[in-house]
C-alpha cells in the first residue's frame, strides 16, 4: 500500500512515522509513506496556501489551487487512489472504515488547516473524514491516527496477539483487562482466576469481563453486537447470581 500525505507541515511526522510498528512497517517495505508539503505546488512567490473566507469572518480558509494541483500529479500515477480529506466536518472514521480502506492500493490524506478548506476541494476527493467529535489544529495528527490504524490492518505488519486484539474490537467488544507481575501490587491483587492454571475458566472469565465492559463504557457497541450462546449464558449468571467464572 502507498498512503501519499498532502500538509502545510510535513515536518509534523517525521516521528510518529519512524516509531514503533508504524516505523518497522515503512522498514520492512510492507507500506510506503510519502509526505507532500502543500506550498511546493503554489505557483505565487509567497507561495501561499491560505486566504481570507469570501462572506467575511474570523480566520483563513485553505486555497483550492495547491490541493488540487497537488492531486492532480498524484493522480498522474497508477494504480489509481482513495482520495480522503481529514476534516471535524467528515462522517465519523472507525475500524470498519480502517478495514475497508485497506483493501485499497492507494490512499491520499489531505491535511486541512486553519478553519476550514475552500469547499470546491470537495469535488475532488472521495471522502470526507473526522476522526472524532473535537477540532484538531489540523488534519496532520488525524493523518497519523488514520495512518496507524490501516497500517495495523495490513498482513505481516502485526503478532498474532495484536491481530486478535484488533478483531475481538471489529466484533463491537472491548478487550478484557489484562495483568502482569508483580500479583500484589500496593494493595491491589490480580483476580486469582488468573493465576488458578484453570485454562477453561480464565477464557470464560475473560470472556465475561469483555462483554460486561462493553455494556457498562460503550452500551452504542453492546446494542448492536450478536452475542453467542455461552456469552448470553455467563452475562445472564452474572446478572442473576452475581456468578464470575
Ligand atoms: N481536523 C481538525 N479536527 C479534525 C478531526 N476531528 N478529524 C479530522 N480532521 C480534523
Amino acid at each position: 500500500m502507498i498512503i501519499d500525505i498532502l500538509t502545510i507541515f510535513p515536518g509534523f511526522f517525521e516521528g510518529p512515522l519512524r516509531e514503533s510498528i508504524l516505523g518497522k512497517a515503512i522498514q520492512e517495505g510492507l507500506v510506503k509513506i510519502r509526505v507532500h508539503n502543500l506550498r511546493e505546488f503554489t505557483e505565487d512567490r509567497h507561495r501561499t496556501v491560505d486566504d481570507r473566507p469570501f462572506g467575511g469572518g474570523a480566520g483563513m480558509v485553505m486555497k483550492p489551487e495547491p490541493i488540487v494541483r497537488a492531486l492532480e500529479s498524484l493522480q498522474a500515477e497508477k494504480p489509481q487512489p482513495r482520495i480522503i480529506l481529514l476534516t471535524p466536518r467528515g462522517y465519523l472514521f472507525n475500524q470498519v472504515t480502517a478495514r475497508r480502506w485497506s483493501l485499497y492500493d492507494r490512499i491520499v490524506l489531505i491535511c486541512g488547516r486553519y478553519e476550514g478548506v475552500d469547499e470546491r476541494v470537495s469535488f475532488f476527493v472521495n471522502e470526507e473524514i473526522s476522526i472524532g467529535d473535537y477540532i484538531l489544529s489540523g488534519g496532520e495528527a488525524a493523518a497519523v491516527v488514520v495512518v496507524d490504524a490501516l497500517v495495523r490492518l495490513i498482513p505481516g505488519v502485526l503478532g498474532n496477539k495484536e491481530s486478535s486484539e484488533t478483531e475481538s474490537f471489529e466484533r463491537g467488544l472491548i478487550e478484557y483487562p489484562q495483568y502482569t507481575r508483580p500479583r500484589s501490587f500496593r494493595g491491589y491483587e490480580v483476580p486469582e482466576v488468573l493465576i488458578s492454571g484453570n485454562h477453561e475458566r480464565v477464557r470464560k472469565w475473560r470472556i465475561l469481563q469483555s462483554l460486561l465492559l462493553t455494556r457498562e463504557r460503550r452500551p452504542d457497541l453492546f446494542a448492536k453486537v450478536i452475542l453467542s450462546r455461552e456469552e448470553k449464558e455467563l452475562l445472564e449468571k452474572f446478572d442473576r447470581f452475581g456468578a464470575t467464572p
